[in-house]
Parts: C-alpha cells; sequence; structure tokens
C-alpha cells in the first residue's frame, strides 16, 4: 500500500469511529430512528468512495446539514443543493460550529445538473424531500445525471402503509381509510403531507429514471410504536430496539410497514 493510500485507509478507520461517536452523541429515541439510515449509508459509502478515502456527496433538499455536517466530519466532501436560504443559513452555522465545511447552493433539485454539472457526485442523497416536489419523476431523473456511473442514489420517502397504521392507531379510521385509496398517500386536506410512496412506487421512480435499485430498507418499523421516554431513559431497551429495527428492516413484510422507506439505487 502506497503511503498516501495508506493515509486515507487509517482517514476512512478514524471516520468510522467518529462515525459511531456520531451515533452516541445522540439521545437513545433519535439514534433508534436513524441508526438502520447510518447503517445503509455506511454500507454505501464503503462500496463507492474511491481507495476507502472521501467522496463526493451531493444532499439534495439538505435542509440543515442533519446528514450533510455528520458526512463532512466522516471526511467526505459534502454540497447541500437546498431551495431554502435559511436552511442553508443554518446549515453553514452548523457546519462552522462542528469544524467542517460544506457546500452550500441555493436551488431546485430539477436544475441540478445545470448547478453542478453531471456526474457531480459518488452519492446523492434525497432525504424527506421527494414528498414536497412538484414533480418527483423530473427530480429523480436530476438526480441520477448528478451520480457518477457506479454511483448511488440514497432516497427516504414517507411510507403510506405507515401513515394508515398510524392514522387508525390514532382512531382515525376514515382517515385511514383515504390514505390506503388515495394515489399520494394522504389523508385528507389537512394532511401536510403532500405525497407519500409505497415499496412499488419508489421504486417504479427510481427505475423510471435509469435506476436500477439495490436495497430497501424499513426505517422506523417499531421505534415510532414505543414512548420515546422509555429508549431515552434506559441505554439497554434503546441498544434492544436498535437491534430490533435493524434485523427488520429488510424483512420483506415488516420493511414495508416503516415509517419512512430508503432505497438504495445504483446508477449503471
Ligand atoms: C423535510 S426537509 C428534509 C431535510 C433533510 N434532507 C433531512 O432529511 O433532514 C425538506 C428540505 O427540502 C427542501 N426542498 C423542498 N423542495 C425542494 C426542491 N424542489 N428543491 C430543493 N430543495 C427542496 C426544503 O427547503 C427542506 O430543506
Amino acid at each position: 500500500m502506497s503511503g498516501e493510500v495508506k493515509g486515507v485507509a487509517v482517514a476512512a478507520q478514524q471516520a468510522g469511529r467518529q462515525a459511531g461517536q456520531h451515533g452516541r452523541r445522540q439521545r437513545g429515541s433519535s439514534r433508534v430512528r436513524s441508526a438502520v439510515l447510518w447503517e445503509a449509508l455506511r454500507t454505501v459509502l464503503e462500496r463507492i468512495a474511491p481507495e476507502d478515502g472521501p467522496g463526493d456527496v451531493v444532499d439534495v433538499g439538505g435542509g440543515t446539514g442533519g446528514f450533510a455536517v455528520p458526512l463532512a466530519e466522516l471526511g467526505h466532501r459534502v454540497t447541500v443543493v437546498d431551495s431554502s436560504p435559511d436552511a442553508l443559513a443554518a446549515l453553514e452555522r452548523r457546519a462552522a460550529e462542528s469544524g467542517v465545511t460544506v457546500r452550500a447552493v441555493q436551488g431546485d433539485a430539477v436544475d441540478l445538473p445545470d448547478l453542478l454539472g453531471a456526474d457531480a457526485a459518488d452519492l446523492v442523497l434525497c432525504h424527506s424531500v421527494l414528498e414536497y416536489v412538484e414533480d418527483p419523476a423530473a427530480a429523480m431523473v436530476a438526480l441520477t445525471a448528478a451520480v457518477r456511473p457506479g454511483g448511488s442514489v440514497s432516497l427516504l420517502v414517507a411510507g403510506q402503509i405507515a401513515a394508515a397504521l398510524h392514522r387508525a392507531a390514532g382512531g382515525h379510521f376514515g382517515d385511514a381509510r383515504r390514505v390506503l385509496a388515495d394515489p399520494d398517500g394522504r389523508w385528507g386536506d389537512h394532511d401536510r403531507t403532500p405525497r407519500r410512496f409505497t415499496r412499488e412506487t419508489l421504486t417504479d421512480l427510481a427505475t423510471g429514471a435509469g435506476l436500477a435499485p439495490r436495497e430497501l430498507h424499513g426505517v422506523r418499523i417499531f421505534a415510532d410504536l414505543v414512548p420515546g421516554a422509555l429508549v431515552d431513559a434506559d441505554a439497554d431497551s434503546a441498544e434492544a430496539l436498535i437491534a430490533l429495527e435493524s434485523a427488520a428492516a429488510t424483512h420483506p413484510v415488516l420493511r414495508e410497514l416503516a415509517t419512512q422507506l430508503h432505497l438504495v439505487a445504483d446508477r449503471r
């Protein structure tokens, strides 16, 4: 191994330790909610980052940097494209507080190729954004163009079936029926989420843009059914619930019931 490559490998090991530290900094309930996702992201980054070194990551609709800043702390070169100047200002403050650099670009997801050029990233994140964009299919085409061949897209969206379960659990049985029947998975005019997805609608969106779906994870299958105070108060419970979430995340039935669906899809 050359000195330079060895240095990069050591940096990657340090980054892995920092990832664990990042996880431990979060409270029990927030750690439970994001553990499956971070595990999936670590796996993708290990696969696609050149020589275990830093990769180019673009976080579309990255908001205030909840993913971008920890990824920059891991040593990756991160760009956030977001339509909200306020979110980008908060991102820049958060990055400065953490001592990392994240490039902030204001713009719409559909304009990604114009904003960054084609093949700009090893990994494009689009987390909790496809629910809100005007045209998800057009946004997917733009995301795909921004990924280098061999790179991946990480899509996180609200699950339609979970919304029906949660409305029913709250006693809103008519809402639950409407969520299931509505093509956008909404329960009514007061529903603040414009669109939700199923495994099928999400994978169709990715394949329609020319991506090859790799793996679907269910995120928060059990976590939202458990009082947050329970896992915040007891570290052993938090660990046990993370293990359960992790075991269920790729279960072919349970994953479709998750509050959020996470799809990793590759550019061929
Ligand atoms: C719910 S937040 C998600 C933030 C972040 N991705 C996360 O998971 O924590 C949605 C973000 O998407 C941004 N957004 C919404 N529509 C967008 C669009 N068409 N193009 C770019 N960003 C958009 C919003 O400004 C907001 O910061």
